[in-house]
C-alpha cells in the first residue's frame, strides 16, 4: 500500500496524482508519490533541496512525462498530456528560476500569459491591466522586465501565470529574494487570489514562516517520496520532518 496524502473534506478534487514516478537515467527523482489538491485550498509542498518539488511541478504541468503513475486534472486523465492541454484545463505554474523575457516590456511579458485566449487584442490588454493591478505592476507596464527590481520581477512571473486565467496556480518558490514587506504583500496576494478570485494554490517554498502562515495543509517530500502530510503545525512538529528537513531549533 502506498502512502497517499489525503486531502481535507470539502472542495472538489481538482488535481490528483496517483503513484507518480519519474526516473532520469539511473536516478529516481519521484517515487510512489500520491496526493490530492482540493478546490479552494492552499497546499504547501516542502522538502530539502533536490527532494523533487520542481520535478513534481514539471510533471503535473505537462513539461515532462511521468515514468509511471497517473495524473488527473479537473476530472480528466492527463497522464502524458502536453503542457498546453493542461494549462487550457486551468493548471498553470510559475518557474523557480527567472523565466521572464528580460529585454521585453512588462506588457509584452504578461501578454504571453494570454496566448491561449481566443479573444482579440483589446480583451487581452484588459487582462494585462487587471493582473498588473493585482500584482502591483500598474505603474510599471512600459518598463523593460529586466530593469525591474527583483521583487517586481517575481510579481511579474505571477502576473504572467494569472493572465492565463488558471483555476490551479502552482508557485515554485515565489518568495525567494523578497524583502520582509514584500513577503507580507505576496502572502496577502495569495490569500486574495484564493478568497476573491477562487483560485486553488500549490505552493513550493522554503520560507517556513510563510508556509505556516499561508497554507491550510502541507505535504513533505524527501528523496522523491512522501514523508509526511498534515496541518502546517503538525508537520513542523513531525520528528521525521525535523530530522530530514527542518532541523532542530527551527
Ligand atoms: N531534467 C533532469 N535531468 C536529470 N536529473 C534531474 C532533472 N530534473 C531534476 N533532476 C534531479 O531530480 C532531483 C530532484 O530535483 P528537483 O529540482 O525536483 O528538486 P527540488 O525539490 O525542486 O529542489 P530545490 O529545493 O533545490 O529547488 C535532483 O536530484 C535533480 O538533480
Ligand atoms: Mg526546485
Amino acid at each position: 500500500m502506498s502512502a497517499a496524502a489525503s486531502a481535507p473534506t470539502g472542495g472538489e478534487v481538482l488535481l490528483r496524482a496517483e503513484r507518480l514516478e519519474r526516473r532520469f537515467g539511473g536516478l529516481t527523482a519521484i517515487s510512489d508519490f500520491s496526493f490530492e489538491l482540493r478546490e479552494g485550498e492552499i497546499l504547501g509542498l516542502i522538502g530539502p533541496n533536490g527532494a523533487g518539488k520542481s520535478t513534481t511541478f514539471n510533471l503535473i504541468s505537462g513539461f515532462i512525462r511521468p515514468s509511471s503513475g497517473r495524473l488527473v486534472v479537473m476530472g480528466r486523465d492527463v497522464t502524458g498530456a502536453s503542457a498546453m492541454t493542461i494549462s487550457r484545463l486551468g493548471l498553470v505554474r510559475t518557474f523557480q528560476h527567472n523565466s521572464l523575457l528580460s529585454e521585453m516590456s512588462v506588457i509584452d511579458n504578461i501578454l504571453i500569459g494570454t496566448y491561449h485566449h481566443r479573444s482579440g487584442h483589446e480583451r487581452r490588454m484588459e487582462k494585462v491591466r487587471e493582473v498588473a493591478g493585482m500584482t502591483g505592476l500598474t505603474d510599471h507596464l512600459k518598463a523593460i522586465a529586466g530593469n525591474l527590481p527583483h521583487g517586481l520581477q517575481r510579481m511579474l512571473s505571477i502576473a504572467i501565470a494569472l493572465a492565463a486565467e488558471p483555476r490551479i496556480l502552482c508557485l515554485d518558490e515565489p518568495l525567494t529574494g523578497l524583502q520582509g514587506a514584500e513577503v507580507g504583500a505576496a502572502l496577502d496576494l495569495f490569500e486574495a487570489l484564493r478568497t476573491t478570485h477562487g483560485l486553488t494554490i500549490l505552493l513550493v517554498e522554503h520560507n517556513m514562516r510563510a508556509v505556516m502562515r499561508a497554507c491550510d495543509r502541507v505535504i513533505v517530500l524527501n528523496y522523491g517520496r512522501l514523508l509526511a502530510e498534515g496541518s502546517p503545525e503538525a508537520v513542523s512538529r513531525d520528528e521525521a520532518v525535523i530530522e530530514a528537513y527542518l532541523g532542530r531549533g527551527r
